[in-house]
């Protein structure tokens, strides 16, 4: 039975006829580049493909037969294909049916062996999702440099925020064993241009830099390399005490420097192509530069002096916030803006999309577009700490598309300072908290594995539409035939409000459950930091609810740039959906609809739980166009995330109807 483990990279028998069309686009695989071991598994992949869908073994050959699929670099290339070789850079690729020295081929070009698996893998998509193969015409080249996962796996194998299941990588028999499962990880990432992953957890543990794991991550790194996959690590920043023995960590003293200095050639002496650090400093009591007097760049200047001359990068996050915070948003721009310009050139400072945490929705982070002089690389959450963990069906292409597409005030879009082209940034980065594990489907329920497709998506292409990446990645995982597929889109597309409506409407963020972030606790307001408490965040009462963050209050609007604080500032001018997260307002506030906010506020989380229930409905109805097995899981989740909507709906209306003491909106149903 189907179970998910094939991810979007299936390669189902197609029908009768795309089978016999394809026959004529894949007769022969013919190698006009350098061997190589990406070379191999580029040819391998198209193999597999073809076999899977047309049904046939493929040969490999060197002669220019018709319809050969060509790879082909620049140095290598058959004789009377002129092509725009610099418009791909190192790791694009161009796809296009042409007539070669007579011949009817396809050729997949590219500069880089890496390019050319990334444009197999192109090709087979352009299959999988019915492309005409007979005249297929297509160019990508990465927009971002840098398209990382991060996973927050401990060395005992528990994911933090993991809901898959334990840790891919299995520590204990590393380096000896290999799962053959490090191979298909790694051809999912290259399918989707993914290129570094970080192994471990940003709350990380001191050992993972120790000789023994350093082999361990090497043999990881050896898996991934002829994938394009580099690996990273997240350093400990009190590693030189715990490890070394020295009394401090403080980054200006020099038998600090000089520890990790030697700490970075001991690691490139066994990963020679080590991608670099990944470090949460002073932030949710990790240790870091603050605890001697220093700060952010400080701090990551010196990890990336000892990693500069092996071409390594630091990746330093902007994640901070105190305990005794007045406005816990306003933290990270606080403490990294004024540094801009102060950083390494090989140090990135990576930023969440929203100022609090990964919630359902945030406004951006105000640092994109703050801080010219600086790399910032975008992360985002794959996997959902805060909505519904991989038993709600949220789409999170809306979400990261969202963000990017945000007009920062400071002259582009989020897209453009990740891209790096707002300020002429040459390092950009994007990325990602990974949402697998050792579950059979990886991501612990099947369409869980869309949101690390569309991250691997848009990390390369930042202004894909998230409704686009959606028709891919169900036709390549579902089915492609159209109305199918469009049905699997919509339902998708409307599942990450259907969260925000049901969880958090209006602005409103962080009601979620203490510790575990899983269900409501809008009611909690006794845990030992203020600013973990809901009641801090939606600080409803009598008067009214939503965190004033006006120049009235926090003025953490301030932090935006003018044209879009101004906008923000007045509640007329702030967009429904950020409303609380900025005003606080009284509950007979008219709201645009003609509703009191009281009223909009119960409509919203009705809305939550009618769009799941819709959502219920038309999964019911693709039951024909789906394998039983993937059906009935999905619609099993659908259950629970139905059940589960309606218990956050009627918590969040019954206890906030407790603070604003009013009557329910005639015709609504009382909380249960
Ligand atoms: C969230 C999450 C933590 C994580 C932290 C981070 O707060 O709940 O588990 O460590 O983000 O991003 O560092």
């Amino acid at each position: 039975a189907e179970d998910g483990y094939d991810l979007w990279l299936r390669y189902r028998p197609l029908d009768g006829a795309a089978q016999a069309r394809l026959h004529a686009q894949a007769r022969a695989v013919v190698l006009a580049a350098p061997a190589s071991p990406s070379l191999d598994a580029a040819v391998a992949e198209l193999r597999r493909g073809v076999a899977g869908m047309a049904g046939r073994e493929i040969a490999v050959s060197t002669r220019l037969v018709p319809g050969a699929l060509v790879l082909a670099t620049p140095g290598q290339a058959p004789a009377g294909l002129v092509l725009p070789w610099a418009d791909l850079g190192r790791e694009g690729w161009l796809l296009r049916r042409q007539t070669l020295q007579g011949r009817d081929v396809t050729v997949i070009a590219a500069n880089s062996d890496i390019g050319l698996l990334y444009g197999s893998f192109a090709w087979l998509r352009a299959v999988q999702t019915g492309a005409d193969l007979a005249r297929l015409d297509q160019r990508s080249a990465p927009k971002v440099g840098l398209r990382l996962l991060n996973h927050w796996d401990n060395l005992d194998r528990h994911v933090e925020r993991g809901y898959a299941g334990a840790s891919l990588w299995d520590w204990w028999k590393l380096p000896d064993l290999l799962d053959p499962r490090y191979v298909d990880y790694a051809r999912a990432n290259a399918s989707l241009g993914i290129n570094g992953a970080v192994l471990n957890n940003v709350n990380a543990k001191a050992d993972s830099l120790t000789a023994p794991f350093l082999a361990k991550a090497a043999a990881l790194a050896g898996v991934f390399r002829p994938y394009g996959i580099k690996v990273y690590l997240s350093a400990r920043f009190s590693a030189p005490v715990e490890l070394g023995g020295l009394k401090t960590a403080d980054p200006l003293d020099p038998a600090v420097r000089a520890w990790w200095k030697a700490k970075a050639d001991e690691i490139y002496a066994v990963i020679p192509d080590f991608g670099g650090f990944l470090v949460k400093a002073n932030s949710e009591g990790q240790p870091g530069p603050q605890d001697y007097g220093r700060n952010h760049a400080d701090g990551a200047n010196m990890l990336a002096e000892a990693l500069g001359p092996h071409g390594g990068v630091v990746m330093w996050r902007a994640f901070v916030y105190a305990a005794d915070a007045s406005d816990r948003a306003k933290q990270g721009y606080v403490e990294f803006q004024p540094l801009d310009g102060k950083f390494a050139p090989n140090v990135i400072v990576q930023v969440k999309n929203g100022p609090i945490d990964f919630q359902p929705r945030e406004p951006f982070h105000p640092l994109f577009g703050a801080m010219p002089h600086t790399p910032l690389a975008l992360e985002v959450q794959i996997t959902k700490e805060y909505l519904g963990f991989s038993t709600h069906l949220a789409y999170l292409g809306p979400l990261f598309a969202e963000v990017l597409q945000a007009d920062t005030g400071h002259g582009g879009k989020v897209a453009r300072v990740v891209d790096g082209s707002l300020h002429g940034q040459r390092l950009t980065a994007m990325a990602g908290v990974a949402n697998i594990g050792t579950d059979r489907n990886w991501s612990g329920s099947q369409f869980d594995q869309a949101n690390w497709y569309a991250f691997g998506r848009l990390a390369w292409d930042p202004d894909l539409g998230a409704a686009d990446v959606a028709r891919d990645w169900a036709a390549q995982t579902f089915t492609a035939r159209p109305a199918a597929r469009d049905a699997i889109v919509a339902l998708m597309m409307g599942s990450r409000e259907a969260v925000v409506d049901y969880m958090t409407p209006l602005g409103l963020h962080h009601l979620m459950g203490t510790g575990h972030h899983y269900g409501p606790a809008p009611w909690v307001d006794n845990l030992e930091r203020a600013d973990w408490n809901p009641v801090y965040f939606h600080r409803a009462g009598r008067d009214g609810i939503g965190f004033d963050r006006s120049p009235a209050g926090s003025n953490g609007v301030a932090q935006y740039a003018p044209s879009v604080a101004r906008l923000w500032s007045d509640p007329r001018t702030t967009p429904p959906e950020l409303l609380l997260w900025f005003h606080h307002l009284p509950w007979d506030y008219a709201m645009p609809s003609g509703r009191s906010l009281w009223g909009e506020l119960v409509a919203r989380y009705d809305r939550g739980v009618a769009t799941v229930d819709d959502m219920r409905r038309r999964w019911d109805a693709l039951k024909p166009e789906i394998d039983a097995a993937r059906h009935a899981e999905v619609a099993a989740y659908l259950a629970v995330q139905a059940h589960e909507a309606q218990w956050w709906r009627d918590a969040c209306i019954a206890y906030f109807q407790s603070m604003s003491g009013l009557p329910l909106p005639a015709g609504v149903r009382p909380p249960a």
